[in-house]
């Protein structure tokens, strides 16, 4: 049986891409495509329970912890649902995945990358995404969404400048792998994003 193609949808906090999940999955299904929605840090059981720890804003944490954790959960979301969920020919659509990791553990909390390098080595191997949407906004765009939010979590409670981190290093990922992450302009109407993700699709939507 075809492997299915595993997608992930990445952008600091108030970038818009949960919004966009829904018509990512219209547009698979729209072609046939059967299609698991998923998310990170969670998934699973597990996962979820440890995503509960990492956004809780009274758990304070060293960063090594965090990472340590967003990669643990990783594993089992992996082990659980990502890689048997594509070998059934489905495809899966997740939530933020390893970029986050290194956006926000290593841009935002300053973690050496080469650490996290290892861990994603260890925990995936060679897997990598078939295709990642960076749903990108300026910082002061993302902010002002996300202090709509009454009870913000941990990572929504930072401030401007981490997020100029995290977006920072997601750009450079960009960079790093551009033909697998392809930068989404969420500034623009909520129409332009929804054309732009249909175009950036394209490819894999005529993928048989
Ligand atoms: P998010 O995806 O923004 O969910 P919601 O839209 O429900 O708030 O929340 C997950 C948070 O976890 C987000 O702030 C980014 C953070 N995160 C990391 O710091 N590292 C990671 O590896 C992952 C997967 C997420």
């Amino acid at each position: 049986m075809k492997q299915g193609k595993f997608i992930t949808l990445e952008g600091i906090d108030g970038a818009g891409k949960s919004t966009q999940l829904a018509w990512i999955v219209e547009l698979l299904q729209r072609v046939g495509k059967s299609v698991v929605v998923t998310r990170e840090p969670g998934g699973t059981a597990l996962g979820e329970q440890l995503r509960a720890i990492l956004l809780d804003k009274t758990m304070a944490m060293h960063a090594e912890t965090e990472a340590l954790l967003m990669f643990a959960a990783r594993r089992e979301h992996l082990d659980k649902v990502i890689l048997p969920v594509l070998a059934q020919g489905q495809w899966v659509v997740s939530d933020r995945f390893t970029d986050a990791s290194f956006a926000y553990q290593s841009g935002g909390r300053g973690l050496d990358s080469d650490k996290l390098a290892i861990l994603e080595q260890w925990v995936q191997g060679g897997l990598q995404p078939d295709l990642t949407l960076f749903f990108d906004v300026p910082v002061e765009i993302g902010q002002e969404r996300v202090s709509q939010i009454k009870n913000r979590d941990r990572f929504e409670q930072e401030q401007a400048d981490f997020f100029q981190r995290v977006r920072a290093a997601y750009l450079e990922r960009v960079k790093q792998f551009p033909d697998r992450i392809r930068i989404i302009d969420s500034s623009q109407s909520l129409a332009g994003v929804k054309d732009a993700v249909e175009q950036t699709l394209q490819p894999l939507l005529n993928y048989g």
